[in-house]
C-alpha cells in the first residue's frame, strides 16, 4: 500500500481520538458538550459515533502532529491542516467545531464533518476530497449500518449527520447520509449489493423534497424498490424526532414511507391551486401523465381509483383519459 495513504489513515485515527478526548475530558470541550446535550445526545451516542471537538486554538493539532513526526505537507494535502498564507508553517483546518468522524465501510476514519456551534459560516465544514475521501462515493455511517442493511435488505437514506444519529437512537440502525450532496450513481453502486429496498428520508423543506424527487430515477434504475418518507412542516428527521419522539418517527415516518408514484403525485400538488377548477384539471392531467408510466395495470387502477374519487370524477372517465395518454405516448415512441 501507498505509504502516504497509510500515514494519513494513522493521522486521522490519532486526530479522531484527540478530538474525542478534548470533548469528553477537558475544560475546552465543556461548551461543546453542553451543545450536544442540548441537542439531545447521550454519552453513549457520542461514543458510538465517535463525536469530538476541535478546539478554537490555531494549532493544537498541528503541534501534536509535528511532535509525532508526521510530515506536515502531507497532513495539509490530507485535509487536516492548512498552510499559512504568510510565512511558513501550518495551522489546524478545523477550529471550534463539533467533529463528526466519517468512516469507510471498514470503519477507518477518512474525513470529518465539522459543525459550528454558533452562527459561524459555513454551518458545516467538511474535509476536502483527498486520497482517502471521495465525497460522491462516501456515505456517512456505512460502517455501523452495514450489518443491519444486509440483514433487513433495506437502507434508509438521510441528508445529514444528526439525522442518522437521532434515527439510530430511535432504532433505525440501517441509516446512512449522503451529507448534503445529491445522491450519485456511485453511491448507489456501493449499496446495491447490500440491500433491495431504499427508504429516502430527506428533509421536509423544499431543498430536501427536490433532492428526494431527483433520487428516485437514480435508485430505480439501479434496481431498488424505493419508498419516500415524508416529513411535515419542513422539519428534518432530527427535528421530527425531537418534536414528536422516536416511536412516532418510526411508526409514522419510516413505516409510513410511500411508494414513489404516490410521492410524485403529492410532489406536484403544491404547484396547483386546487380550489380553482382549471387548476384542478391541469393537476389531473399532470397526475395522469405520471400514472401513464406505471407498468403494472393493477397499480394504475389503484391510483386511478384514488384520484377519481378524491376529485369527484368517475372512475371510467378517468381511466379512459389515462388510456388516451398511454396510447399517444406509445405512438410518439
Ligand atoms: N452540509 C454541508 N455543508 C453545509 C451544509 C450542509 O456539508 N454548509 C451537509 C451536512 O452533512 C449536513 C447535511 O448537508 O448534515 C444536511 O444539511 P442541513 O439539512 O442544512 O443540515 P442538518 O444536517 O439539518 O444540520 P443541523 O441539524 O446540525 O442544523
Ligand atoms: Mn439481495
Ligand atoms: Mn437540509
Ligand atoms: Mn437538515
Ligand atoms: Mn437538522
Amino acid at each position: 500500500q501507498d505509504p502516504d495513504k497509510a500515514k494519513l489513515y494513522e493521522a486521522y485515527e490519532f486526530t479522531g481520538k484527540l478530538y474525542q478526548h478534548i470533548l469528553k475530558n477537558t475544560e475546552q470541550g465543556k461548551q461543546a458538550m453542553e451543545y450536544l446535550r442540548a441537542r439531545g445526545l447521550s454519552d453513549k451516542l457520542i461514543d458510538t459515533f465517535g463525536i469530538g471537538y476541535a478546539p478554537s486554538n490555531w494549532d493544537t493539532l498541528a503541534q501534536l502532529l509535528e511532535k509525532r513526526q508526521y510530515a506536515l505537507p502531507l497532513m495539509e494535502k490530507g485535509g487536516l491542516l492548512s498552510a499559512r498564507q504568510e510565512g511558513q508553517g501550518y495551522f489546524d483546518k478545523f477550529r471550534d467545531r463539533i467533529m463528526f468522524p466519517i468512516c469507510d465501510w471498514k470503519g477507518r476514519l477518512i474525513a470529518f464533518g465539522g459543525r459550528a456551534m454558533g452562527d459561524a459560516q459555513p454551518k458545516y465544514l467538511n474535509s476536502p476530497e483527498t486520497m482517502l475521501f471521495y465525497k460522491s462515493k462516501s456515505l456517512y455511517n456505512i460502517h455501523l449500518a452495514r450489518p443491519q442493511i444486509r440483514k433487513k435488505q433495506q437502507i434508509v437514506l438521510f441528508e445529514g449527520y444528526m439525522d442518522v444519529i437521532k434515527a439510530w437512537e430511535a432504532g433505525v440502525t440501517n441509516g446512512v447520509a449522503t451529507m448534503g450532496t445529491s445522491l450519485t450513481e456511485e453511491h448507489t453502486e456501493i449499496i446495491r449489493k447490500q440491500a433491495d429496498q431504499v427508504i429516502v428520508s430527506y428533509d421536509g423543506d423544499s431543498a430536501g423534497q427536490n433532492a428526494a424527487y431527483k433520487s428516485i430515477p437514480i435508485l430505480e434504475q439501479a434496481g431498488f424498490l424505493v419508498k419516500i418518507a415524508m416529513i411535515p412542516n419542513g422539519q428534518d428527521p432530527d427535528d421530527y424526532i425531537t418534536n414528536n419522539g422516536s416511536e412516532r418517527f418510526v411508526r409514522e415516518i419510516i413505516d409510513g414511507a410511500v411508494p414513489t408514484i404516490k410521492y410524485k403525485l403529492h410532489y406536484f400538488r403544491k404547484n396547483f391551486k386546487m380550489q380553482e377548477d382549471g387548476e384542478k384539471l391541469r393537476y389531473m392531467k399532470q397526475a395522469l401523465k405520471i400514472l401513464a408510466d406505471v407498468p403494472s395495470p393493477i397499480e394504475r387502477e389503484h391510483y386511478v381509483k384514488e384520484l377519481s374519487s378524491e376529485f369527484h370524477y368517475s372512475f371510467d372517465t378517468t381511466l379512459q383519459d389515462l388510456n388516451e395518454i398511454r396510447l399517444q405516448a406509445e405512438k410518439s415512441n
